[in-house]
């Protein structure tokens, strides 16, 4: 008799040689102090390891990212992951590719390949765990019967607690070129795009609607981080307990329409954002989405406050 009831879609596909999903990143930054305060409040678990700082989540404990000190934020690199079978056949695509491979950069040695993407952004590849997801994890209302208060008091909240790095969103000055190449080296799928002003991109293995997102600009730079929440509840009490300790710049509460997610961004204290994302669209290992070009004017945001100015300013641009 087939056991219908255990099926699990693969969470792998044969073709190309592909990344699954992002490792880690390491972001220097000029203040390691506000660091810790501003991610720790973020719900982050923050933790001092020699001259860095280490964010994980609280439940899994997985590590994210690294701190490093720093004359201005910066993305140091991006690690991403791949199956151990697809290890040695992208070590021979991405030289296939043109791409020159690099020595570990100082303090970070690894056997991960090494390279920079279109805009010269250190990128390590490594064997990992396959931190995106092999299935769309619903998300549902908390009910109480009807009769009984179903919200708590604001003093029995409980802080919230991203559940993982979803995506980043990187500001680039060739949306085409970031396409080309985090297709063609890193084997993404381009999910969708609004003309040469974003696009969002996605792993053939099993990913959210996009686990890299680019953003033009005159200038490299990094526009936010995404975190996954449980429930869009948790996307209100993290915007709220975050301006309550004083970080009540960004953007939302809204939602999107390419992702779908329902989203509030929090300025961090460098002019970027970590993003409280619920809800966001999943694609299979099993299906090609269909990707399109879709007007920004009809596809940004669905609904949400007006867009402040400054959420689409590029900070690094501005610093450099
Ligand atoms: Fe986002």
């Amino acid at each position: 008799m087939t056991a219908i009831g255990g099926f699990k879609p693969p969470a792998r596909r044969g073709q190309r040689p592909a990344i699954h999903s992002i490792g880690e990143f390491v972001l220097s930054v000029p203040d390691l102090a506000r660091a810790q305060d501003f991610y720790a409040a973020f719900g982050l678990h923050v933790a001092e390891q020699g001259a860095t700082l280490t964010l994980a989540t609280a439940g899994d404990g997985y590590r994210w990212g690294r701190l490093v000190p720093g004359a201005r934020k910066a993305m140091h690199h991006v690690t991403f992951h791949c199956f151990a079978e697809d290890f040695e056949p992208l070590r021979r695509h991405i030289e296939a590719q043109g791409v020159r491979l690099l020595d570990p950069p100082p303090g970070f040695d690894s056997n991960g390949l090494w390279l920079r993407d279109h805009d010269g952004m250190l990128i390590e590849v490594t064997v990992g765990v396959k931190t995106s997801p092999d299935e769309k994890r619903l998300v549902g209302w908390a009910e109480a019967p009807a009769g009984q208060r179903n919200a708590p008091y604001r003093r029995m909240t409980r802080p919230v607690q991203p559940r993982r790095l979803a995506h980043i969103l990187r500001f680039t000055p060739d949306i085409a070129a970031a396409i080309d190449f985090y297709s063609r080296v890193l084997g993404l799928r381009l999910s969708d795009r609004s003309g040469d002003l974003i696009a969002f991109m996605h792993g053939v293995h099993g990913s959210d609607h996009h686990l890299m997102a680019f953003s033009r600009s005159n200038a490299p730079g990094l526009h936010h981080l995404s975190w996954d929440v449980p429930t869009l509840g948790d996307v209100g009490i993290g915007a709220m307990a975050m301006a309550d300790r004083g970080y009540d710049r960004g953007w939302g509460l809204g939602r999107h329409v390419l992702g779908s997610n329902y989203f509030h961004y929090v300025r961090d204290p460098w002019g970027s954002y970590c993003e409280y994302s619920c809800d966001i669209d999943f694609i299979p290992a099993t299906m090609d989405w269909q990707s399109a070009d879709h007007p920004p004017e009809d596809s940004f945001y669905l609904w949400g406050p007006q867009v402040p100015p400054e959420f689409i300013v590029n900070m690094e641009a501005a610093a450099a």
